[in-house]
């Protein structure tokens, strides 16, 4: 268990920028409804939006990841929780309509489902909504493709300082946390296979490279697959990987990447675990025909055709299924954007479109963490300035 001290302490651009918007109530009359992983870090953004002012309400994103001990520090701080770790499809859906019952006039979502919903329900009064991960923003877009998207949205994951460092070594580092303590397996020497080379697929093949594994690639984009092959990858069909590969970690936020057929396809002994957003990259559908028991709290045994299949968190989410999520300085990051998105969507004039995460906040929050770290950078002369603006001056 991570005390809330220890994240606060380590939040420290979230900090800084807290400390303003308390001085001058940004959120003061402001309701915000979360739907986010529940866990020490979220707690001090719920906090930080609290304390600036908004009543706030949260449901977990995912019914794995919520931490109980973050809830309840939550609920004795004064915001409304509406989430416990473990609950079922059905009570996850139903907190996040409670969360929504407040008629929130911002929301901050990670995956959609907040945003989804809030549509089924005729967009109630939600001013605008901040979406963390790719997945959500997939599903944002959507529904402005078909001209149905019913309020504002900032795609947060867009912004540099989010997918640049969350998804890539975020979930790179996170998710071999969630894995090892699941297992308490050695990854070094084993054949490692990555599912997907975006953002959260580079970082965890980099990871799983440097702690000594053989790793393969899978991918759909040719762009992707190349560099992945000169990343030092191999690159091969799910097919062709599914035979040699002892650990499968799935980031592609598609569904169905890990089927049946790879599945009988693949050694006794293999582990699968799940980056992606939603349990839907393995097939656990077709797991669940077989043979089931549940070997640890986190591992799940399946014999399929005489041979042992091990599923880690329910193919959920593995870095928060098994372990803490990103560590404290990543989150620091993608939380700082998400409580400047918040005050962005209540200030700016907004049509209801998806729009690009600002750049001025973007470059706020990547100088703040460079102050926060002791770095300082060079900065352009004016001669540089020009040089850099002029189309004569090769020479
Ligand atoms: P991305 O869109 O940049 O990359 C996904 C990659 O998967 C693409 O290169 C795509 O070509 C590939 N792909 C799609 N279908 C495939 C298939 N059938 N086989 C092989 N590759 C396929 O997305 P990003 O940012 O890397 O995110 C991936 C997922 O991870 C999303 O669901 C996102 O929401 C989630 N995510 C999870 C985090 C975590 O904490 N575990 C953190 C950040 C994002």
């Amino acid at each position: 268990m991570i005390k809330l001290e220890w994240t606060k302490e380590h939040m420290r651009v979230l900090n800084r920028i807290g400390e303003s918007f308390k001085r001058d109530k940004v959120f003061s009359g402001i309701k915000i409804g979360l739907c986010l992983h529940l866990e020490a870090k979220t707690a001090c953004l719920a906090m930080t939006l609290h304390e600036a002012g908004a009543r706030v309400a949260i449901a977990g994103s995912n019914p794995l990841s919520t931490k109980d001990y973050a809830a309840s520090e939550l609920s004795r701080k004064g915001i409304e929780v509406f989430a416990k770790h473990g609950e079922s499809m059905e009570e996850y859906y139903e907190s996040i309509n409670k969360v929504l019952d407040i008629q929130p006039d911002l929301i901050i979502d990670d995956g959609a489902d907040m945003s989804v919903i809030a549509h089924k329900r005729g967009g109630l009064s939600i001013r605008g909504c901040a979406e963390e991960t790719t997945t959500g923003v997939k599903r944002l877009r959507a529904l402005e493709k078909s001209g149905s998207l019913l309020f504002p949205a900032i795609d947060v994951n867009g912004a540099s300082c989010k997918h640049l460092f969350d998804n890539r070594f975020g979930t790179g580092q996170s998710a071999f946390e969630g894995i090892m303590l699941a297992t308490n397996m050695t990854i070094a020497g084993k054949h490692v296979v990555v599912c997907g080379f975006g953002d959260v697929g580079k970082g965890i093949a980099e990871k799983a490279k440097g702690l000594g594994a053989i790793v393969a690639v899978t991918e759909v984009d040719p762009v992707r697959a190349l560099e992945a092959h000169m990343e030092g990858y191999m690159v091969m069909p799910m097919s062709a990987a599914s035979r040699i590969g002892d650990i499968f970690i799935t980031a592609t936020g598609n569904t169905t990447i890990i089927g049946e057929d790879h599945i009988k396809s693949m050694k006794s002994g293999v582990v699968l675990a799940n980056a992606g957003h939603f349990n839907v990259e393995i097939d656990t559908q077709a797991l669940s025909h077989y043979r089931t028991e549940r070997i640890d709290e986190n591992i799940t045994c399946y014999s399929v055709d005489g041979k042992k299949i091990y599923l880690l968190g329910d193919g959920r989410l593995v870095n928060l299924a098994c372990a803490n999520g990103h560590a404290i300085e990543i989150m620091d990051m993608s939380f700082s954007l998400q409580a400047l998105a918040a005050r962005y969507l209540l200030e700016a004039e907004l049509e209801n479109r998806v729009y690009k995460y600002p750049y001025e906040l973007d470059t706020l929050v990547a100088n703040l963490k460079l102050s926060s770290l002791g770095l300082t950078i060079d900065e352009l002369s004016e001669e540089q300035k020009k040089y850099m603006e002029s189309w004569g001056e090769g020479t």
